[in-house]
């Protein structure tokens, strides 16, 4: 348990993400919050999580909290669906006092939205198999069909800048025709990559189907948790962008950049201190 930390407005958001998939939420906490200073840590070296063992993106996700703490986050934002399920409770529980915003698939909303009652999830294998996402459906589908899909592959796409073209079409089709084909007519982006391949993935679906993600909501949420603890900035000038990642950042940065709509260089901060006892659980 680590505790005592003074926590300002003026200090900045914390948010990371195995890669960079979490820049597709980061991308709304900036409209939506423009002022804020943000650090963001993209867990490239360890990416993907969804393949990994929970104890392990636990342990991860736990020296990342504590560099973004150590440089004076305020709270932090857990743009990853995959780490949120395994880990958002071990980190409340090792940081008390510290906000932490989790991400989860968007399932509350794709129930309200479907006609056909019947809506597809799309996550990582970890998300998909996790108590949280089994949870989530048990207690809001309300009769609605709700049918997950493990994908693998994809967050590799964008990890790699491939956003489009026959790839990207050749790992979707087998991911997405089993939706279809059981009529799904709301497909939710379970993962903070996806949003990046959200073009393919409209255009193969076909303007029949809904593509929902949680990026706005998690935004959202993250505006109202700072305002509650008085957190949140108030000035209008623009915040600063710090963007880091455990991996080679000459590699990663151009990628970054490109799927991203403002200019911020990155810079490569390995967190790889081997994990305290009291951690492990
Ligand atoms: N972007 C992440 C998510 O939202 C994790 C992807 C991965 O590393 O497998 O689940």
């Amino acid at each position: 348990m680590e505790t005592g930390r003074i926590l300002d407005r003026r200090h900045p958001l914390g948010v990371f993400d195995s890669g960079l998939g979490g820049l597709s939420v980061l991308r709304e906490i900036r409209l939506m919050m423009p002022a804020e200073d943000v650090l963001y840590y993209a867990d490239n070296a360890f990416c993907p999580y969804g393949l990994r063992d929970p104890r392990e993106i636990r342990e991860r996700t736990v020296l990342i909290s504590r560099l973004l703490l150590e440089q004076g986050a305020k709270a932090i934002v857990v743009a990853c669906n995959t780490a949120s399920a395994m880990a958002i409770e071990h980190l409340r529980e090792i940081f008390p006092g510290i906000a932490f915003v989790g991400l989860e698939p968007a399932v509350k909303p794709a129930v309200k939205l479907t006609r056909s009652r019947r809506v597809g999830v799309l996550a990582t294998p970890r998300t998909v198999a996790g108590e949280r996402l089994r949870w989530l459906i048990e207690t809001h589908a309300n009769g609605v069909e709700v049918r997950t899909v493990a994908a693998t592959g994809l967050v590799e796409l964008v990890e790699a800048g491939v956003l489009s073209g026959e790839a990207v079409t050749e790992a979707l089709g087998p991911l997405l025709d089993p939706m279809l084909e059981a009529g799904v007519d709301v497909i939710v982006l379970g993962c903070t990559h996806y949003p990046f391949l959200r073009a393919e993935i409209e255009a193969y679906v076909g303007s029949d189907v809904a593509v929902i993600d949680s990026g706005v909501a998690i935004a959202r949420r993250t505006l109202a948790v700072l305002s509650r603890f008085d957190l949140d900035r108030e000035h209008q000038a623009a915040g600063w962008l710090r963007l880091m990642t455990s991996d080679d950042a000459e590699t990663v940065g151009p990628i970054a950049r490109m799927l991203m709509t403002e200019d911020a260089s990155m810079e490569s901060v390995p967190v790889d201190v081997v994990v305290a006892v009291a951690d492990r659980r």
